[in-house]
């Protein structure tokens, strides 16, 4: 989701800084914009190097801008393409904009051209914010549905003591998710994903592997992470970019993978074993490239480590673990067998054979299934929208005190 960061020129300019941070945490995109008065507290740069990204500071590129490619009509494209737009700090000049449609500069003008919910946290000198201009500029705003997150009370840059000093920064962002309808249902929960194959070398060319591209796992952590969890991702070799906020750990053989598990489990309140781990491993691994000979060499192979096993063994009560099952016949059968081999929450069954689920693809269709015999199937849907619904379970069972 995108998220448009309006920056206006207060001293309280330099916190949003740390407010591109948390909305970033949470999986935004974020786009800056900053008036040319903001530009005078806070440097551009400053918003490039967090964002990694352009920032907006002007019109037509005039003269200071740090825009690179915009143009009269950008804001257009900007207003179309975003689904929140945030102002903080706003300045009691730009609320006074906003109030009377006034469009002199990008930010202004964005704010006319979206039909996206605008919130704005004001921030300006005790008199200022009790002016009966701004407070009846607020009321406008109000009754026009934007979303106003006040300022708190307390001593102020200008030296005097009152309202006016912007929201402390997580209540700004706490606002823009609601906005968002991004839920913080796991907010104090640590989940531990593993996703994509692993790699078992066989000579030092050659390895055993599967065709699991992390999507599913990567969809987990993104939405756990969006709904407020510390996500500790461990994966297999993927192509995949590590979602917003996600702490990753790159492993590549089942015992590495097994190894990372193992580090981070005492950490873990919720564990969902999405990654297609290895069961076999060549028995000998050659340091020098098997030479080609007459008649094929024979592989003789080993199991991996069961790491959902060991994990199974080394539970703590708390700890709500969920596994999954890629079957290709009997699918139901062979998953609720593993469901209680394993003494999972529940088991996540994929019939990796159907069109448009399994691996690579990205969307799934899963069944889940719970230890009381109860089945959900779930439609065709893409790998975030399965990874929610997960969510919604393991948060369900958390409210009824369930657990693995
Ligand atoms: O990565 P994608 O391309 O998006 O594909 C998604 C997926 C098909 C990989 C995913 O949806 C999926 O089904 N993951 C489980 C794959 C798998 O290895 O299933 P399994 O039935 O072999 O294993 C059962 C469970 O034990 C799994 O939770 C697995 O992570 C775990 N396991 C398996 C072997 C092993 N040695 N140790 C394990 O912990």
């Amino acid at each position: 989701m995108k998220v448009v960061l309006g920056v206006t020129g207060g001293i309280a300019a330099y916190k949003a800084a740390e407010l591109l941070r948390l909305l970033q945490d949470r999986g935004l995109e974020i786009q800056v914009v900053m008036t040319r008065h903001a530009c005078e507290f806070v440097r551009p740069l400053t918003f490039v190097a967090l964002s990694g990204r352009k920032v907006i500071t002007g019109m037509f590129g005039e003269a200071g801008s740090e825009a690179n490619g915009e143009s009269a009509i950008e804001h257009i494209a900007v207003a179309q393409s975003l689904n929140a737009l945030v102002i903080a700090p706003a300045t009691a000049n730009v609320l006074a904009k906003l109030a009377h449609g006034i469009a002199d500069d990008f930010l202004t003008t964005l704010c006319l051209a979206t039909k996206a919910p605008v919130i704005v946290a004001p921030a300006m000198n005790v008199n200022m914010w009790q002016n009966a201009a701004t407070q009846e500029n607020l009321a406008a705003l109000r009754g026009r549905g934007v979303k106003v997150v006040e300022p708190e009370e307390g001593y102020l840059a200008c030296g005097m003591t009152g309202a006016g000093r912007l929201a402390s920064v997580e209540a700004i962002a706490r606002a823009v998710c609601e906005t968002l309808g991004l839920r913080d249902d796991l907010k104090g929960e640590t989940v531990l994903v593993t996703a994509g194959p692993t790699e078992e070398p066989l000579d030092a060319v050659r390895y055993l592997s599967n065709r699991s591209s992390g999507k599913m796992g990567y969809a987990l952590a993104e939405a756990a992470r969006r709904r407020g969890a510390r996500v500790v991702l461990v994966s297999g070799p993927t192509h995949l970019d590590v979602p917003a906020g996600v702490e990753a750990k790159r492993v590549r053989t089942a015992q590495e993978m097994g190894a990372a598990v193992s580090s981070h489990l005492g950490e873990a309140s919720i564990v969902l074993m999405a990654a297609a781990v290895a069961d076999f491993q060549p028995a000998q691994f050659r340091s020098q490239k098997i030479k080609k000979r007459k008649g094929a060499p024979s592989l003789k192979l080993k199991a991996t480590r069961d790491i959902l096993g060991e994990i199974t063994r080394q539970r703590r009560a708390h700890q709500l673990v969920v596994g999954f099952a890629a079957e290709t016949e009997n699918v139901i059968e062979n998953a609720a067998q593993k469901l209680k081999a394993k003494r999972l929450a529940f088991i996540v069954a994929n019939d990796v054979t159907q069109e448009g689920a399994g691996f690579e693809a990205d969307t799934n269709i899963v069944t889940l299934l719970f230890p009381d015999g109860r089945q959900k199937p779930l439609e065709k849907m893409t790998k975030l929208e399965v990874a929610n619904r997960i969510l919604d379970e393991v948060v369900e069972l958390r409210k009824s005190g369930g657990q693995g």
